[in-house]
């Protein structure tokens, strides 16, 4: 019954749904956990899926459990009804079409993660609104993308890299990575006393101000982290004499032991500058005697001749070292909007 939540929550396609197949007690189960865990959950009521993807799954909810009355005594209870047509009758025609259409309108999504292999039985949760299109408003920055999520496993499952530490991410999007860094940090009381810190960068606007909305969910840690920082940070500043002062100044502040980016290479005109922003980033704190500072980056290998050329732009500044990620450790499936496309971590320490 967990994955039927946690399917819900972040809007899993219903041809992937299954409800268990009639047997004694079957019904009562599912249509408790309908009811208690997703129609009646404050978590829900405050965070919901998009209307459109509500209706779908309410529709789908109830030829289910009429698939499952075994007796004639029972029925479906009436709140069950009551939101379908309160979503019938509140969702505008337009967003109906839209699987037809327009685009999905943007939707909260709840994700759930083992974030500290020590328990591995505690489960965490993060919310964003997000949208459901590739590019939106001019951005590919308004989702998350399948490299972040991929980062984001393999960082829960070794969380020492970012525990106590100061993070600094780039093209951080609408902040998936940095809720969960906030998560992970906050894990165990003794992580404050240590003093980490999250800076999440972007260049967009609108991205940022997403960002900004989804770090302050109060149903997310992020909420609680008292070193969280927002700023706008464009790549080409690093090679532009006018603006490079202000990328040193941010990463003066920032002062990050570890830098962090998902899927931040997909455009081959953005290396050069994207080579000169990590080789700041990763040298900020040199003078403090603070190395190692590396970068942990999560590529998607969308057309090899432009990761190829990342990663040889990058040798010739870093040490490169490709972390052994098995499928196991990342869990990939279509949920996160993975396609089979190969993503690959990557670890970027300064040559001597
Ligand atoms: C494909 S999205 C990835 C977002 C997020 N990291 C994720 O994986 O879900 C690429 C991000 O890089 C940001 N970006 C693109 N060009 C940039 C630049 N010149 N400087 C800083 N950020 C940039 C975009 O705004 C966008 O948020």
């Amino acid at each position: 019954m967990d994955d039927l939540v946690q399917d819900y929550a972040r809007l899993t396609s219903l041809a992937q749904f299954q409800l268990p197949s009639a047997s004694p007690g079957a019904f009562n189960r599912v249509q408790d956990t309908l009811l208690n865990e997703i129609l009646l959950d404050p978590h829900f009521r405050v965070y919901p899926p998009a209307p459109e993807y509500q209706l779908r799954f309410w529709k789908w909810t109830i030829q289910g459990l009429e698939a499952l009355i075994d007796d004639e005594d029972t029925e479906i209870d009436a709140r069950i009804y009551d939101r379908l047509v309160e979503l019938i009758q509140s969702t505008p025609n337009s967003q109906l079409a839209t699987r037809d259409s327009a685009p999905p309108s943007p939707s909260y999504i709840t994700h759930y993660l083992r974030l500290c292999p020590e328990t591995p039985n505690a489960i965490h949760r993060v919310t964003l609104l997000e949208s459901r299109t590739t590019v939106e408003q001019g951005t590919t920055g308004l989702k998350t993308w399948p490299a972040a999520h991929a980062l984001a496993r393999w960082l829960g499952k070794h969380p020492e890299r970012v525990k106590g530490k100061r993070v600094l991410e780039l093209g951080s999007g609408v902040g998936y990575l940095g809720l969960v860094v906030a998560a992970i940090q906050l894990d165990t009381p003794e992580q404050e006393k240590s003093e980490p810190s999250i800076w999440l960068t972007d260049v967009n606007n609108v991205v940022l101000s997403r960002c900004r909305d989804n770090l302050d969910l109060s149903c997310n840690a992020s909420a609680r982290h008292r070193r969280l920082r927002l700023r706008q940070l464009d790549w080409f500043s690093a090679l532009d004499a006018d603006r490079i002062s202000s990328v040193r100044g941010l990463m003066a502040e920032a002062d990050p032991d570890v830098i962090l980016g998902a899927d931040i290479v997909y455009d081959p005109s953005i290396i050069p500058p994207l080579i000169a922003t990590l080789h700041l980033a990763i040298s900020a704190n040199k003078s403090a005697g603070r190395y190692p500072v590396s970068a942990l980056l999560a590529l998607t290998v969308r057309r090899p001749e432009t990761s190829r050329r990342f990663l040889d732009a990058a040798e010739e500044v870093f040490i490169i070292t490709t972390l052994d990620i098995t499928t196991e450790e990342i869990e990939l499936g279509q949920n996160d909007g993975h396609s089979g496309q190969e993503i690959i971590i990557i670890q970027l320490d300064m040559k001597d």
